[in-house]
């Protein structure tokens, strides 16, 4: 049977309080909760603290010093359902704020295995020799994948670009020993499993991760190399990560889409809208 929506939104309010606190040391200020990563890795943003009240301007002018003194990004994140009021809060605090659909799997609309054009899809095994070139190729595949988004305008008159693949790839920098190091325990520990979709000729062309707490796993960071679009990789990668999230004891998967066109493609998938998460940053004039 369907779980009411409140439900959901309270599970998925605690598994955002909960995923990065393994790596971060947490600080409270006004209603917000930040997340100080400790040691290597993307940094987090501060959330509203569970069970808190609607954060104020001050909270957010406060976070921001705090952030700038840190060296952090200044980021926010909330799901727009449970804190329905910061949205008006963060815009006349001067953040821009990206509405992105947060969507939940229907276990039933989950789509099937299907064979991909040239390509197969591997999970990644933190304890085999490839484990740290896989993570470099999962990187460097979301780093242009994220850098390409699948509906960025040519302006009229350019000739678009010759789209980034294998070669651009290979040529981005290695990652640190430490971060290899500390993404490998997080991946043996279950709280990561990452998926690659690979050819026999070109390598890992697109890539995607899970992170796990509890019965609750959120699935991130899916790109496809701009020259490999359109083949259907990024649907099979999501429904395969769904797919062995589901038969290793998750029953609640979700993600948030970039924008309306990615979400289509999840609802492709078996994904339904449920809400908005809210992503901000501070506007362009505000920097
Ligand atoms: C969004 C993104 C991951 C899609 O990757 P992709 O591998 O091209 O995705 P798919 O091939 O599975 O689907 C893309 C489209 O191609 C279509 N398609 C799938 N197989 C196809 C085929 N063999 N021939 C033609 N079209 C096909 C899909 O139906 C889908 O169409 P739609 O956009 O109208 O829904 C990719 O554009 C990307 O990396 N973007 C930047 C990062 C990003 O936004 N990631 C999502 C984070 S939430």
């Amino acid at each position: 049977m369907a779980q009411p929506e409140t439900d959901v939104f309270a599970r998925l309010e605690r598994f955002y309080d909960a995923v990065p606190r393994d790596a971060t040391v947490t600080e409270d200020i006004g209603e917000f909760v930040l997340f100080v990563r400790q040691g290597p890795g993307w940094p987090y943003y501060a959330r509203p603290r569970l069970g808190a009240d609607t954060p104020s301007a001050a909270d957010i002018t406060a976070v921001r010093r705090r952030q700038r003194d840190l060296g952090a990004p200044e980021a926010f994140e909330w799901v727009h359902e449970t804190t329905p009021d910061l949205l008006a809060v963060a815009r006349s605090a001067g953040l821009e704020v990206l509405l992105a659909p947060l969507m939940v799997l229907e276990r039933a609309a989950l789509v099937p295995d299907l064979p991909l054009p040239n390509a197969t899809i591997r999970f990644l095994d933190p304890s085999s020799s490839r484990f740290a070139t896989d993570l470099m190729a999962t990187r460097a595949v979301g780093q242009l994948g994220f850098g390409a988004p699948a509906n960025a305008a040519v302006p009229v008159g350019v000739r678009a670009a010759e789209p980034a693949g294998p070669r651009e790839r290979d040529s981005l920098p290695p990652l640190s020993p430490e971060l290899v190091e500390e993404q490998r325990s997080r991946y043996a520990s279950g709280r990561f499993t990452g998926a690659v979709v690979e050819s026999p000729t070109e390598g890992v062309l697109a890539s995607g991760l899970t992170q796990r707490v509890g019965d609750v796993a959120e699935i991130a960071g899916v790109a496809t190399l701009p020259s490999a679009r359109r083949r259907g990789y990024a649907s099979q990668l999501t429904a395969s990560l769904a797919r062995h999230a589901l038969q290793n004891g998750v029953d609640l998967v979700f993600l948030s889409a970039g924008d309306d066109d990615v979400a289509r493609l999840y609802s492709k998938v078996g994904f339904r809208r449920i809400g908005t998460a809210c992503i901000a940053e501070p506007a362009p004039s505000e920097i």
